[in-house]
């Protein structure tokens, strides 16, 4: 149960006091009848709440797939760079966050959601959750550096990076899913294998696809399949 002037912000309806404002001219409805009293508790769940006519369904989280261009940072606040969620217009991004980090010159997949317990599910070392990136590379990627790739490198840490999957597409571009998520991990793995990454592209993470339809800056809801598929641990 969640009172209704609370219910119609979430919804994005409006402030608290213009929800207010709609309620006192009639516009809205709760099951069918005109709700004046903006203070009554409504099951968000069950109840049918209307504005001006049109029916709202409520989501308890929000889901964003944005194609991240090089530039920004991934952070909900920053004092010199314009973060992710800068570039979510029209989107209250109050309890929103990105599930994990690409850096500042990387571009492709993020998701950002309101969703707490996804992202750690996602991020969770022990899941092993899967991540496609494209790279170009300084210089030629022989067969011997993918093998090392696959199987495992030093990049500084305890132990070797995980087994990899490595795909040549050209002599300098590859792509590369790992299953850790190491800070700068494909570019230290890159540069174990004695090369260096020189552009960088999330095109997937987990179950979900960067959608080709979307430019660097822009992005979209995420479908309810895409939710679901995430939500199971779908690959
Ligand atoms: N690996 C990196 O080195 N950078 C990223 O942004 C993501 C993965």
């Amino acid at each position: 149960m969640m009172r209704l002037d609370k219910y119609l912000v979430a919804m994005q309806a409006g402030s608290r006091s213009e929800v207010k404002d709609l309620c006192k001219k009639g516009l809205v409805t709760v099951n069918g009848a005109v709700c004046k009293q903006s203070d009554i508790k409504i099951d968000e769940y069950k109840d049918e709440v209307a504005l001006r006519g049109v029916l709202l369904t409520y989501e308890k989280y929000r889901y964003y797939m944005l194609h991240k261009p090089a530039g920004v940072v991934t952070a909900t606040k920053d004092n010199h760079d314009k973060t992710v969620l800068d570039l979510l217009s029209g989107v209250n991004t109050k309890d929103l966050s990105p599930a994990g980090r690409l850096d500042k010159d990387t571009e492709g997949l993020l998701l950002i959601t309101s969703d707490g317990e996804l992202i750690h599910n996602l991020l969770s070392p022990k899941k092993h959750v899967d991540k496609t990136y494209y790279v170009k590379t300084r210089d030629m990627v022989k067969e011997e550096h993918l093998k090392q790739l696959e199987k495992g490198v030093d990049i500084g840490e305890d132990s070797l990076t995980l087994p990899a999957r490595a795909k040549l597409l050209s002599e300098k571009e590859l792509l590369l899913t790992i299953c850790e998520g190491k800070f700068h991990q494909v570019k230290r793995m890159l540069q174990a294998v004695d090369n260096e990454v020189l552009y960088l592209k999330r095109m997937s993470f987990g179950s979900l696809t960067l959608d080709e339809n979307l430019a660097p800056g822009e992005f979209r809801p995420l479908t309810d399949r895409e939710i679901d598929k995430l939500k199971n641990g779908e690959k």
